[in-house]
């Protein structure tokens, strides 16, 4: 692995741990959140834009030229990004619900080279960099060996964003096939669980690229496939999101309509 991307990885472990941190701290505490709307069920509280500020703040002391897009700070495309949700899964969060997570990954030359992504109420670390495998908590991590939906169990996301249809008919065929679904919240965390094969798949009409770029280099440094996100969208408009093991791809693309290729 080349010094930086050791170097960058190292920071972006630390942060995600700090960061996550002071999300955990704020969601065991009796203290209300500061809720806000951005959009129908589009929460967004004081801990979101707090985590964002302390990890640009972090990471920009640390490597001054690399410039950051954040989903409540915003950015743009650029060589050397940072691209950060602070809080993944922040409808869960204001609920009470544990399934949230901070996600870090670092693009240059239009790859992800750092992904990590920190679960902070189960203290779990899922680290990846390019070429060099996926991590849990320093133990290597692969995907599931599921090879046909009717053992699989995965997960749909949506949002308000998406339409109905596609989203009704995704889970009536996976469904017609036997897969067995869930939609849990936290796109992030949960390609984190595709990874290292707690879930079988994940796919989402649209998600952006903070919710996802680090939890797509986890499922392929983890051994598994997914649609290229960067190659057929702008970086800021997003895109779709498909991933699972080699043997399930296909079969999760054809059920969700999403091109793999
Ligand atoms: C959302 C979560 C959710 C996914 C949405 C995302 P947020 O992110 O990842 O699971 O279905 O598409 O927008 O708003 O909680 O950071
Ligand atoms: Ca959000
Ligand atoms: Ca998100
Ligand atoms: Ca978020």
């Amino acid at each position: 692995m080349r010094d930086n991307l050791q170097l960058r990885l190292l920071a972006a472990q630390a942060v995600a741990r700090e960061a996550g941190a002071m999300a955990r701290r704020r969601f065991q505490d009796q203290a209300p959140l500061h809720v806000s709307f951005k959009g129908r069920q589009e929460h967004v509280t004081d801990v979101d834009c707090a985590v964002e500020a302390l990890i640009i703040e972090r990471l920009r002391s640390v490597f001054p030229d690399d410039q950051f897009l954040g989903e409540e700070s915003g950015g743009q495309n650029h060589d050397r990004l940072w691209v950060i949700d602070p809080i993944d899964g922040t409808a869960n969060y204001v609920r009470g619900i544990s399934h949230f997570s901070v996600s870090i990954a670092y693009i240059s030359g239009n790859a992800v080279q750092v992904g990590v992504v920190y679960a902070p109420i189960a203290d779990e670390l899922f680290s990846a960099a390019a070429g060099s495998g996926a991590w849990l908590d320093g133990k290597a991590i692969h995907v599931s060996a599921v090879a046909n939906l009717a053992e699989a169990y995965i997960e749909i996301g949506w949002n308000l964003k998406d339409r109905v249809t596609e989203y009704c008919n995704t889970i009536q065929k996976a469904a017609g096939q036997g897969a067995a679904i869930i939609r849990a919240g936290s796109a992030a965390l949960s390609l984190a669980h595709v990874a290292m094969g707690r879930i079988d798949g994940y796919c989402e009409q649209h998600v952006y690229a903070w919710d996802a770029l680090a939890g797509i280099l986890l499922v392929r440094e983890a051994g598994g496939k997914t649609n290229p996100f960067l190659n057929t969208s702008t970086l800021i408009a997003g895109n779709a999101i498909l991933a699972a093991p080699p043997g399930l791809i296909e079969a999760l693309s054809n059920v969700s309509g999403i091109s793999a290729e």
